[in-house]
């Protein structure tokens, strides 16, 4: 396994992401890396905000706040670059009448630019590796579910990214598939040096294929870590977290009804609780120092009607209570 310890930059580096949904919180302030070599697990009920993430790493959607890098490049700025270094394998595999096994690569092949022998190399490079040479003509809606997506892990890789990103891949999978594509998501990992992020509601269908896991609830990452440090609670959790965003309160004084504004806040990205007594609101917040003169620039630019934003500082001792009452326990 290679791990942070070995001096590589991460090749995926999610950086305080926020995604909401007016006021559903689907990805929530996520951080967390990955690095050449490692498959990490990404594992959460249904609706914890996996694939929500995960389309905002393949320049699918933008985050509302925070940033992704993958290979360094920005999902944001660099959404060019990021896609010639990333493959993305959603959790659903589309469907082409029609169409065989060659003519589907050569499809996502010409889709790439590929020409000629490159793309004629592409396309036998991915073949071999997912051992789908026998069966170049075989219909595509004639595939099993297993062949399928060993198919659209194949196509994921025609251009030879550096990452993978793979949402629920073994989710349908029988016993004897599933098997087959953790050997492939290994050597992918393990020969080949990529970097794979790997989705799954079931903690157990990942133990055996991942270096780490990352799991995440209601939007939020609640530990990550080797399965064996989660098992001995020895994984970071919500203390690091503590530590690495510290927490305040904002008190803000409004010139009439702060209704209005309060229904704002709540959709607003490290606004984590809002209460209100009058003209007056107290917001508890995670951001930094920028985060905070965000806000104060967004609700002026909204036209809020404020006359006072103030910061207070909460200790870590109140932070500990408020995050341990939560949720969590
Ligand atoms: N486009 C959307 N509009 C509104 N809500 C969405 C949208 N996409 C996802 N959600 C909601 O965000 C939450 C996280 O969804 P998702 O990322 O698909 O979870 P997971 O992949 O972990 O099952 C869910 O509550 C889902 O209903
Ligand atoms: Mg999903």
């Amino acid at each position: 396994m290679v791990a942070e310890n070995a001096g590589l930059s991460p090749t995926i580096e999610l950086r305080n992401l926020h995604r909401f949904f007016g006021t559903l919180r689907a990805v929530d302030n996520v951080s967390f890396s990955a690095y050449p070599g490692q498959v990490m697990g990404f594992i959460g009920p249904n609706g914890a905000g996996k694939t929500t993430a995960m389309r905002i790493l393949a320049t699918l959607d933008l985050p509302i706040a925070g940033d992704a890098l993958i290979c360094g490049e920005s999902v944001i700025n660099e959404p060019d670059r990021v896609r010639r270094v990333l493959g993305f394998m959603p959790d659903s595999f589309g469907r082409y009448p029609n169409m065989n096994i060659l003519e589907y690569l050569d499809f996502f092949a010409r889709a790439y630019g590929f020409r000629g022998a490159v793309r004629r190399d592409a396309i036998e490079r991915v073949l071999a590796f997912a051992e789908l040479e026998p069966l170049l003509d075989k219909q595509i809606d004639t595939l099993s579910k297993g062949m399928s997506q060993r198919l659209c892990l194949g196509r994921t890789l025609i251009h030879d990214p550096e990452v993978l990103i793979l949402d629920e891949p073994a989710a349908g999978l029988d016993p004897r598939a599933r098997v087959e594509l953790r050997e492939l998501i290994r050597l992918l990992a393990t020969e080949m040096s990529k970097t794979v992020l790997i989705s799954s509601h079931i903690l157990t269908e990942l133990g055996e294929i991942c270096d780490s896991v990352s799991i995440i609830e209601a939007g939020k990452i609640l530990a990550s870590g080797t399965i064996e440090e989660l098992q001995q609670g020895t994984g970071s959790s919500v203390e690091v977290d503590v530590e690495s965003a510290p927490v305040t309160e904002i008190e803000v004084t409004m010139l009439g009804d702060a209704g209005g504004l309060e229904t704002w806040l709540v959709q607003q990205a490290y606004v984590d609780q809002v209460t209100v007594a009058g003209q007056r609101l107290t917001i508890t917040f995670s951001g930094d120092d920028d985060a905070r003169h965000g806000l104060l620039k967004a609700i002026v630019l909204a036209d809020f009607r404020v006359v006072s934003f103030e910061t207070k500082t909460q200790s870590l001792e109140d932070t500990f209570m408020r995050i341990t009452r939560g949720e969590l326990q």
